[in-house]
């Protein structure tokens, strides 16, 4: 793959276009990140942002609309009624219909002629629309040499499916100049994973198949449905969470050192792990594998009801997915990766789970208590913290010689950065779409690698008749998720 420029090689943006922009992504995320970018004087005076949906409403609507969400979204310390004024000003709407590719001369007013001029666009709309979108851009002239374009997923449902909105995409932007994103990147502690292996001595010698034993990445969420049945039902779990966000996470665990943080290096090591990745196919789908969909329970002491309930008709798509993945390398040979997800479970709550082998030779022998190997929990969300497991002695003067306790080396990241305001993590993609580095955005053929791995699980459930069996909303998802670790003899971190 063709390198691609690096922050400062390219011009800020001057225009930035949000399709979708009444939607339900750009009132929770995109404009209260795109108002902490302007108030935090991150994004230049000239930026102007022209925002288009099919709603018909004029600049003093769009406007009325973006303040009302900043108003309901923005966190309490990203909130400087100063500089609400000016931010709106920086707005103007086009009201369009993305499917008429005819009607799309109707931005060049307020995008402005001058074709050289660096123009970020963002698309959070349907995929159905992608084609038409950059049919119209391309009749608009919006496809110049200084045009970027962001892309929120789901990039397709399966391989074939993202080729063709990849090739699309391709003939009117070439990929340096294609942003696909997946927000996990866009949080601190993800990026964190990155500073922890490479920037430490610490880990890395121990970071291979000699030194750890089994690495977890569980994404748990509390919720259910939330009213997104069109998006949800009939995606689930697999291809909603784990295509994307959690084989990214995996990525960043197992990768090799890239010589440098730019987007090249970082991708083409991503995108080495991905391709490893051992099938799960029709023999080992039912072994590795395990699907759920919840039924009515409890969350956090509330009653909630089933999936089925929700949704109001009956329905085989899985809310929680968990599945054992090889990385089939020398530095990985025989560590499982145990990767869960799931809607309705206990807690919200992202982490990665390192265990490391134990100690070859215990000097203590039965004494002093069990001798557990280390973990390194790292936290994503709720809260950011990095955890270490370590063994230590328990004060005191037994005279059955030293007693060990496992204690945590903890880094709170909460507290260690008490002063710093949590970011969205859509505040660094959007500003690094603006400014044109691609390092934190997910290249074409990491997508088609994540695509190629689970499009053949869900081949295997197929032909393996792997239906999700109901949990109760409120538990750790199906108890056959429970049976895939214990078989290895492990526990699930909750
Ligand atoms: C989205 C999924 O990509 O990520 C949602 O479509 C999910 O189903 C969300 O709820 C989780 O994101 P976060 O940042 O809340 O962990």
């Amino acid at each position: 793959m063709t390198e691609a420029p690096a922050r400062g090689a390219v011009l800020p943006a001057t225009r930035l276009l949000l399709f979708g922009a009444t939607g339900d992504l750009a009132q929770r995320m995109l404009l209260p990140s795109l108002f902490s970018l302007h108030a935090e004087g991150l994004v230049a005076p000239e930026l102007k942002i022209i925002g288009t949906a099919r709603s018909p409403l004029d600049d003093a609507g769009f406007r009325q609309v973006a303040a009302d969400s900043l108003d309901k979204f923005l966190a309490p310390d990203a909130r400087k009624p100063d500089s609400i004024a000016s931010f709106l000003d920086r707005l103007s709407y086009v009201p369009l219909d993305a499917s008429q590719p005819e009607n799309f001369t109707a931005l060049t007013g307020p995008v402005g002629a001058d074709r050289d001029m660096p123009i970020a666009i963002y698309l959070s709309t349907a995929p159905s629309l992608f084609g038409s979108t950059i049919e119209g851009l391309r009749r608009a002239g919006l496809d110049g040499p200084n045009v970027r374009i962001g892309l929120e997923k789901p990039l397709g449902h399966d391989l074939a499916s993202s080729a063709v909105i990849n090739d699309a995409v391709a003939a009117a932007y070439p990929e340096q100049r294609t942003f696909r994103i997946d927000h996990y990147l866009g949080k601190e502690t993800v990026q964190n994973l990155l500073a922890l292996r490479f920037a430490n001595r610490l880990f890395e010698p121990l970071w291979n198949a000699e030194g750890i034993e089994h690495v977890q990445i569980t994404v748990s969420e509390t919720v259910g449905l939330e009213g997104r049945v069109s998006y949800y039902d009939g995606v689930g779990a697999l291809r909603d969470m784990l295509q994307n966000h959690m084989l990214q996470l995996l990525a960043l665990v197992a990768m090799e050192p890239p010589a440098t943080f730019g987007p090249a290096a970082v991708r083409d090591e991503k995108v080495k792990v991905l391709r490893s990745l051992r099938p799960i196919d029709r023999a080992t789908a039912a072994s590795h594998s395990v699907t759920g969909q919840y039924a009515e329970g409890a969350v956090a002491g509330q009653a909630v009801p089933g999936y089925i309930d929700e949704l109001g008709r009956a329905s085989d798509t899985e809310t929680f997915v968990a599945v054992k993945a090889h990385v089939d390398n020398w530095r990985w040979h025989g560590v499982p990766f145990y990767l869960r997800t799931g809607k309705r479970l206990p807690n919200r709550h992202s982490e990665i789970y390192i265990q490391f082998r134990e100690v070859p030779h215990s000097i203590f022998g039965g004494r002093g208590g069990v001798l557990q190997s280390n973990k390194l929990v790292i936290r994503l969300q709720p809260e950011e913290s990095i955890r270490l497991l370590v063994m230590v002695k328990e004060p005191g003067l037994g005279r059955e010689g030293i007693t060990l306790r496992e204690v945590p080396l903890d880094l709170s990241l909460t507290s260690a950065f008490a002063g710093f305001r949590r970011r969205i993590a859509y505040e660094r993609l959007l500003l690094d779409l603006i400014e044109g580095d691609p390092t934190l955005f997910v290249r074409r053929d990491e997508v088609e690698a994540q695509w190629e791995w689970i499009d053949a699980i869900r081949d295997g459930w197929k032909a393996a008749n792997v239906t999700p069996r109901p949990y109760a909303a409120g538990t750790w998802g199906p108890s056959a998720a429970i049976a895939l670790t214990e078989r290895d003899g492990v526990h699930w971190h909750d």
